[in-house]
């Protein structure tokens, strides 16, 4: 269980780039980076409107001569400090993951980034290179995976109490972008203009949670080919999609089922994920993500809640609040946070023992998006054909 006890060495001197006042994902890092005092928010540049950032900036308490007006600064006026900020997320737009990565691993700072990662898998091939020869660590925020019946899904498979995986159903709908996009902030102008979002719109907005929360429980499959059928319902929107069918095929013979969409009108379900073995199946929603549906075949169905003693140990070790009482999103992203920075305290340490064992979404992680993403859109500018995973 996490109890709030400090996992590392010390806290890390931490900034942002984005994430400001209007920024949607903000909060979500600032509350999982801050749970545990694991991360102390020293610097910012939090908005691409410079006085609008630092004034927000000021009220999360952070000095003023610290609120940047851009990345650039950032840089330079943090790696001019002795207590200048060791790590850097990054929660701005997708075009712009790339080049900031890359100038914080060069200035030596590590990183946390948003998904997905960067446009293409060899910006994602060069940022590791970077990453590796800098002796630095690059986490990707996939917010979704720290809930512990996450692990104890992965858990179940590892243990074959599934039997062989036969079915991989996954899905992510909403319905915010079902009118058209007359009149529309500038979350859903920079999503939809392939300049500022990259090849993709839902498929990378919310296909690639779903792509890696399915490897973080299957990690022993691999897709080998796919079929992708991508649309844009709002034809303003195109050539990105705001609604796409994913088929795979796995090495072991499963067959995976995909969607993502935003113009799901009036759907609020969000998540679903659903892996079917030989023997029995589990189902899981971030609408309940306290409870796990576990159907063995001939038996009545069982609802698991997370934090009791009947779960697995891997599932119990990342739990926060326990049995009966909620465990939500905020602590999903505390988990993703606490393991990053467990990763940067190792490497710091070069304690390659535990950098062995230890998961978390890392720059691979983030690559494996990307590459899924290439694949979705190789196939579906083929008309829809079967692609093999490359
Ligand atoms: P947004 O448009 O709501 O907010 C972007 C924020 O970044 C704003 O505060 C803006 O002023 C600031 N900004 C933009 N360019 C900047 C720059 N060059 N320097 C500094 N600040 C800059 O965008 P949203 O929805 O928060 O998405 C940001 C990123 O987070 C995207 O990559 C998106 O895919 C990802 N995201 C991830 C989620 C998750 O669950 N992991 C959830 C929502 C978004």
């Amino acid at each position: 269980m996490i109890n709030g006890e400090r996992l590392i060495e010390r806290p890390l001197r931490w900034g942002m780039v984005g994430g400001g006042r209007t920024g949607q994902v903000g909060y979500k890092h600032r509350t999982g980076a801050q749970r545990d005092g694991t991360y102390r928010l020293l610097a910012g540049a939090f908005d691409l409107d410079a006085e609008r950032g630092r004034d927000f900036g000021t009220r999360l308490g952070v000095d003023a001569e610290r609120c940047y007006a851009d990345y650039r600064a950032l840089i330079a006026g943090e790696t001019g400090r002795e207590d200048g900020v060791e790590v850097v997320s990054i929660a701005t737009p997708n075009f712009t993951h790339y080049e900031i990565t890359k100038a914080c691993l060069e200035a030596g700072l590590n990183v946390v980034c948003e998904k997905p990662l960067f446009f293409t898998v060899a910006e994602c091939d060069e940022i590791a290179a970077l990453a590796e020869r800098k002796g630095l660590v690059v986490g990707v925020t996939y917010g979704f995976t720290g809930h512990p019946l996450v692990r104890q899904m992965a858990a179940m498979v590892a243990k074959g109490m599934l039997g062989e995986i036969r079915l991989v159903d996954l899905r992510y709908t909403h319905g915010f972008n079902a009118g058209d996009d007359v009149g529309a902030g500038e979350a859903v102008r920079w999503r939809t203009n392939p300049k500022t979002a990259g090849p993709t719109f839902v498929l990378g907005d919310i296909g690639t949670h779903l792509y890696y929360l399915s490897e973080v429980v299957l990690p022993h499959l691999k897709v080998e080919r796919l079929l992708c059928d991508r649309k844009a319902f709002i034809p303003t929107r195109a050539p990105l999609e705001d609604h796409a069918t994913v088929l795979m095929h796995y090495d072991n013979g499963a067959r995976g089922h995909l969607w993502v969409s935003s113009v799901d009108a009036g759907n609020m379900g969000s998540q679903r994920y659903r892996f079917v073995g030989s023997k029995a199946s589990v189902e899981w929603s971030d609408s309940h993500p306290d409870q796990l549906v576990y159907e063995v075949q001939g038996e009545p169905n069982r609802i698991l809640h997370h934090g009791m003693p009947y779960l697995e140990d891997e599932s119990l070790a990342v739990d926060r609040m326990g049995g009966l009482h909620t465990e939500g999103l905020g602590d999903s992203w505390a988990n993703i946070y606490l393991w990053i920075a467990q990763a940067i305290d190792a490497t710091r340490r070069g304690d390659e023992a535990f950098l062995k064992i230890h998961r978390y979404p890392d720059i691979h992680a983030g690559t494996e998006g990307v590459r899924w993403l290439e694949n979705c859109v190789r196939s579906a500018d083929a008309g829809s054909a079967w692609v093999d995973f490359r």
